[in-house]
């Protein structure tokens, strides 16, 4: 498919998404540029921009032939991925197999003890307020999304979860928790954004090692090592169906 980049609709801490001759198409352009902690560090992570589009595309794509409807339409370059517009609802939802991050702050449990039952939180994507945790009524509250939307939502996370977890299983990849965001368009929902190693956290299933973006988030080191490892295993040679 062929299509013009228009002007810049807007640029974020790690993609800058570009308007289309299409007006039901945009670009979104990976960037390397990483933040953590609500953008209070920052930083360059070599080759990630390549990285996050091959991955995400990929996923998308094995999501798409599971039934699950995502923006993506096509790879564009190594860091242009060309998307349906959607009118992005403003909740990230987080799916969780393994305590971690926040939910290990939260509940006091101890990183890395497995969850038997999946959990799906709600965040009010909102960088002024820094992202707050929020619930069912909080949604209705803010009018963020119909009750019908947050109930295909949640439903639609669980799915991610269920395929692309053992999708990476089977590369290796214990998926701890992940990161989703959801649009409408064409009145339809339909997920959006990215799945890659800035939002998900990936551990070696052997080793325990971690593969994402935590090792810069806690200056670990080896974070492009990390980067390209995931690479290898999900779009790499081999890395290509079930
Ligand atoms: O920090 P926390 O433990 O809540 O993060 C859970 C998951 O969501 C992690 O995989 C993280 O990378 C992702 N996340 C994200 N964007 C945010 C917050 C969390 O991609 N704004």
């Amino acid at each position: 498919m062929t299509v013009e980049i228009r002007g810049k609709l807007y640029e974020g801490k790690a993609k800058i998404v570009y308007a289309t001759d299409r007006p039901d198409l945009i670009v979104q352009f990976f960037k390397d540029d990483a933040t953590a902690f609500n953008a209070q560090k920052r930083g360059t992570i070599v080759g990630k921009g390549v990285v996050n589009n091959r991955m995400s595309a990929c996923l998308f794509e094995v999501l798409r032939s599971r039934g699950v409807p995502t923006h993506y339409v096509a790879t564009l370059s190594e860091r242009e991925m060309l998307c349906r517009r959607l009118d992005i609802i403003r909740i990230e939802v987080i799916v969780r197999n393994v305590i971690a991050g926040s939910l290990a702050k939260r509940t006091g449990v101890e990183e890395g003890v497995p969850v038997a039952v999946p959990v799906v939180e709600l965040y009010y994507k909102s960088d002024e307020l820094g992202d707050p945790m929020i619930n069912d009524d909080h949604v209705r509250l803010l009018r963020l999304a119909t009750p019908r939307e947050l109930r295909w939502i949640r439903r639609t996370a669980l799915r991610v979860n269920t395929v692309v977890r053992p999708y990476l299983a089977r590369r290796k990849l214990l998926l701890v928790d992940f990161k989703l965001e959801f649009g409408r368009a064409g009145r339809r929902l339909w997920l959006g954004d990215e799945i890659s190693p800035d939002t998900c956290r990936l551990w070696d299933a052997q080793s325990g090692e971690r593969l994402d973006k935590d090792r810069f988030r806690r200056d670990l080191g080896g974070v492009e090592e990390a980067y390209q490892e995931v690479y290898r295993r999900v779009v790499g040679a081999g890395g290509r169906g079930r």
